[in-house]
């Protein structure tokens, strides 16, 4: 092969490869419109989706018969969160009733699964989230309820009841 056209070939390839990167940088440059048109997700929502999602559903609705809504719920909205917070905690049992659909099913506690951090998120995050604007929970509300109720067994919404409305 005369020299001449070697030294064309060699150029060509050096110029591809500069195109090929000059590429692959711009692929990687941050987008800074990209940046602020996508907000963090709320703090709550990654431990929501991994550990209430799965028999709540990711949009809080549940699902009939099995799984109330936690979507215009007043456990879930209420003034005091003491009663949500138990629940998180400890699960629930027994009939409950929530926007007029009626459910008699077990919840586990989910309690062991969260640090008093990660549960103050979650149930901030479900009192926040679907149009919801109740106030947030603070780490210390969980831990004080989970140092003040040292059980194993769910709750009732009756327990529930009576121990909030005998709160002073
Ligand atoms: C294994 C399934 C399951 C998981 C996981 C679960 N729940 Fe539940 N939850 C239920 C069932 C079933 C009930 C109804 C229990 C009954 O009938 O007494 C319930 C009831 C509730 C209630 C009271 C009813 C209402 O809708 O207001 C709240 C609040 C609640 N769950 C919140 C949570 C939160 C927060 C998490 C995650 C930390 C969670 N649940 C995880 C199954 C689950």
């Amino acid at each position: 092969m005369p020299i001449e056209l070697l030294a064309t070939r060699r150029r060509q390839r050096r110029t591809a490869v500069t195109a090929l990167l000059a590429l692959l940088l711009a692929g990687c440059r941050p987008d800074p419109a990209a940046k602020v048109a996508v907000p963090p997700p709320h703090p709550g929502k990654n431990a929501y989706i991994r550990i209430c999602a799965g028999c709540h559903m990711v949009d809080g609705r549940g699902l009939p018969n099995l799984f109330p809504p936690l979507t215009d719920s007043p456990t879930v909205q209420a003034a005091d969160p003491t009663a949500l917070i138990l629940i998180a905690l400890h699960g629930l049992e027994g009939p409950v009733e929530v926007n007029g659909q009626f459910f008699d099913g077990v919840m586990p506690a989910q309690g062991n699964f969260l640090s008093d951090r990660e549960l103050a998120a979650v149930v901030s995050y479900i009192r926040q989230e679907w149009g919801h604007g109740a106030d947030v929970v603070a780490p210390t509300q969980v831990q004080a309820l989970r140092a003040g109720h040292p059980r194993h067994d769910p709750w009732t919404m009756e327990e529930l009841s009576r121990l909030i409305s005998s709160a002073p």
